[in-house]
């Protein structure tokens, strides 16, 4: 896999001859490089453009409109069909099954530029500015801590999530006025708060035990923020400052500068106030600052194992404690530990999961990135517990800061020998090695068995179990599985002991869990809750409810492998046992919030066209059965289904649960046997040709109303010509043009374009 990686970053697509050369000079067969090379859709057999543009559909992308994104890149580069690359291979536009970014939906990768909250108009825009090569600003120093300065210091994130909200421009902003201010304050780079509807968020620190926290800052607001709390010891300097804030002021017409968040006040206090932060526990470091993680007790479990715990007694812990893998099933990890430590083998490994390939999920991505250290060390004790001589981060291509940033954490610790023996007892697991192996594609690899196939540089096809990773796994030899959010959990219940996890949460799902909440909430970001808190208090309080003037409909959890929870029902805890009750499942954590314009038949064709994309091809009831779910779906959504199709959708359902070989094919029809289960009543709807949520276009009609002022934005805006502009008069959309798109309802400022159902007697 990194010789083809190798080879594609070079000539931007693997060319045949290039391979047939790979085969003759290492002697792997041909076959099974094509083999390899045709599985991962990471692998282009085409020649990719100058510039690449990831369109994000994952869950929260998709019901905020990704398919316009989409059309509207395709459109102005003028591609066709299965066109992938513009005619004189500048720019190449992929579709990406998630990006990880889901609160800012909808978003779009520019080559390195993440871009979030994108709208079809600004996409010559974005265009230009890949072409003008926008710099990403590369992954900034956020190592070790720097002097003193007197205590003060300014924090920013700059995590994947906190760029697509301008971070780094602000980061740009803050050290030029620093310089231009002659200002000797440090700027440190922080841990993700998570707020991420409120990002990019500024922490400064003016001396020590005063912070101030500033919200959604722009570069026009850095000098504004940084004059206020650090004039200029120069005169000169901060004469120029003063001028420049004042004309700056001018321009942007602004009366008040920005004010820091009050620590007390609504909105973002009832973000917090329901919380526990374990995981994504914010020690006040940076991600990369290996010293201050020292200093806030990091690598202080790993060395209480290694100094005084045998590794069965951590076994113990870790099995007293109640921790169940994070990663979807909720398997106990104590006892996969203990399965693990008692094999026989003589190189053992750890594999950290970090493939998350759910769309809609995000919160590994925000763990590995904000807190590398923290998973490194659960590793580490994961290693020593098992006697694992070798540990492995399986990291998905799209997060490459992820990538980046562990790397880093890595090379810190090597440099300063963190990871080696430093207790008594050497043996094996105690000195482990650490790799990192990179992704391709294919969310079939998050399966465990798939992984491991991958990490062999084979086909990411799963394989029946038993044997168990755990008995036969990477090369054969015993191999301890566990997610990210797993392995990060750990530390802290080595330090605080198993007793303090279990008296969070509940007796069959102590702890806390993460989850990734965006879709059509009011505050989307990454949060971390006790498990058993109900979903409408994390819902209503923490997400602050559904977007102005619209209701909640259902709370989609677990991704494609989980279902959707009606409003009705959101009085349940969130614990492994009752999201299966009602028909979801806890999943990784991805928790895209739906509002009444969602149509549940075409979240529910949403899913299935993912799991049907996705699916390895190596048993029947997965590669035939989603096909053939995914075309009764079709027909439901686009006015063609016929009276019985709901019924042999849902038998269909049934049989592709029961005989597909692993858990991507046996929980593909969950989100629509779930949304039969609650919302049977659409389905029916759309056999009769109806859309009551006016989502599926081939269902609806768009039409202008008397509300129209003629100002002629949705003619400016219209991708298809469907709208001739008329100043002053009302607007007239020609059905036969019309893509259905909806940019023209996005872009009315008087809310006069209406979504007609069919068949709602206005026909
Ligand atoms: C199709 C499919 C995709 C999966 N993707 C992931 C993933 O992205 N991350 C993950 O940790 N587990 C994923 N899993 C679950 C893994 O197979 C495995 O159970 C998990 O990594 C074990 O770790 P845990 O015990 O800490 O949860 C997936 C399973 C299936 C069937």
């Amino acid at each position: 896999m990194a010789i083809l990686r190798g080879i594609q970053e070079r000539y931007r697509f693997l060319p045949p001859t290039v391979l047939q050369r790979l085969a003759e000079l290492t002697s792997i067969p041909p076959s099974r490089i094509e083999g390899v090379a045709t599985f991962y859709p990471g692998f282009r057999s085409s020649p990719a453009g100058l510039h690449r543009v990831h369109v994000c559909v994952g869950t929260a992308c998709y019901v905020k409109g990704a398919d316009r994104i989409l059309d509207a890149f395709r459109s102005e580069l003028g591609l066709e069909g299965g066109q992938d690359t513009d005619r004189d291979g500048t720019f190449t536009v992929e579709s990406t099954a998630c990006l990880g970014c889901c609160m800012l939906a909808p978003v779009v990768r520019m080559d390195e530029v993440t871009v979030g909250h994108v709208e079809p108009h600004q996409v010559p825009a974005l265009l230009a500015s890949a072409l003008e090569g926008t710099p990403s600003g590369g992954d900034e120093g956020s190592g070790p801590s720097v002097s003193d300065h007197g205590g003060a210091s300014i924090r920013l994130c700059t995590c994947t999530s906190c760029r697509a909200s301008g971070a780094m421009e602000v980061r740009a902003e803050i050290q030029r006025e620093l310089r231009v201010g002659a200002v000797d304050v440090p700027l440190r780079s922080s841990a993700c708060p998570g707020v991420s509807y409120r990002a990019p968020i500024v922490d400064v620190v003016p001396r020590p035990g005063e912070s101030f926290r500033y919200a959604g800052v722009t570069a026009a607001d850095v000098s504004q923020i940084l004059l206020r709390h650090f004039p200029s010891t120069r005169p000169a300097a901060q004469a120029r400052r003063l001028l420049s804030v004042a004309v700056q002021r001018l321009m942007d017409n602004r009366a008040e500068p920005p004010a820091p968040l009050d620590a007390a006040s609504a909105p973002d206090c009832a973000f917090w106030k329901r919380q526990v932060r374990i995981v994504t526990e914010d020690t006040g470091t940076g991600p990369l600052d290996l010293d201050g993680y020292a200093a806030a007790g990091g690598f202080q479990a790993l060395e209480k194992c290694r100094s005084s715990l045998e590794p069965g007694e951590v076994v113990r812990v870790v099995r007293e404690s109640g921790l169940r893998g994070r990663g979807g099933a909720g398997y106990p990890t104590g006892r996969k530990w203990g399965e693990v430590r008692d094999r026989a083998g003589g190189s053992k490994s750890v594999v950290c999961n970090a493939d998350e390939g759910d769309p809609g999920a995000f919160m590994d991505r925000l763990v590995l990135e904000s807190f590398p250290f923290r998973v490194i060390e659960g590793m580490a004790i994961a290693a020593y517990a098992v006697g694992a001589g070798r540990c492995l981060f399986y990291i998905r291509s799209e997060y490459p800061l992820a990538v980046r940033r562990i790397s880093r954490a890595l090379e810190a610790c090597r440099d300063r020998g963190v990871l080696r023996a430093g207790g008594p007892g050497a043996g094996p697991g105690v000195s482990p090695t650490f790799e990192v192996v990179e992704g391709a594609g294919a969310f079939v690899c998050g399966e465990e068995t798939a992984m491991i196939a991958a990490i062999e540089g084979t086909r990411g096809c799963p394989r029946p179990r038993p044997p168990y990773p755990a008995q036969a796994g990477l090369e054969g030899e015993p191999t301890l599985v566990n997610n990210v959010e797993t392995l990060a959990a750990v530390p802290w219940i080595i330090r605080n002991g198993a007793a303090a996890f279990r008296a969070i949460g509940t007796p069959s799902s102590p702890g806390t869990k993460t989850f990734a909440l965006a879709g059509k909430v009011r505050r989307g970001g990454l949060i971390e809750v006790p498990m058993g808190i109900p979903l409408r208090e994390v819902v209503e309080e923490i997400g602050g409810g559904a977007q102005e003037k619209r209701a909640l409909k259902a709370v989609q959890i677990g991704g494609p492998s989980g279902g959707c929870i009606p409003a009705g029902l959101t009085d349940i805890p969130v614990d492994f046992e009752s999201l299966t009750w009602a028909g979801a499942m806890m999943g990784s954590g991805g928790m895209v919030v739906l509002d009444d314009t969602d149509c549940m038949v075409n979240v529910a064709r949403y899913f299935v066209s993912f799991t049907q994309r996705e699916s390895c091809g190596t048993c029947t009831g997965c590669r035939v059965g989603t096909r053939l779910m995914l075309a009764l779906l079709d027909g439901l959504c686009s006015g063609s289904a016929r009276d019985g199709d709901v019924e042999r959708l849902e038998e269909l359902a049934d049989v592709v649960r029961r005989t597909s070989l692993c858990g991507l094919g046996r929980s593909a029809p969950n989100p629509v046997l779930s949304t039969l289960r609650h919302f049977r009543g659409e389905y029916d709807e759309h056999v009769r040709g109806r859309c009551r949520a006016g989502q599926c276009r081939q269902l609806i009609r768009y039409v202008i109303t008397d509300a129209c002022i003629g100002c002629t934005r949705c003619a400016q805006r219209c991708p298809s010509g469907a709208v001739q502009p008329r100043p002053y008069e009302r607007h007239e959309i020609d059905p036969v043009r019309c893509v259905r798109c909806g940019a023209c309802k996005a872009a009315c400022p008087s809310d006069a374009v209406a979504v007609i159902p069919k068949g709602d007697g206005r026909d």
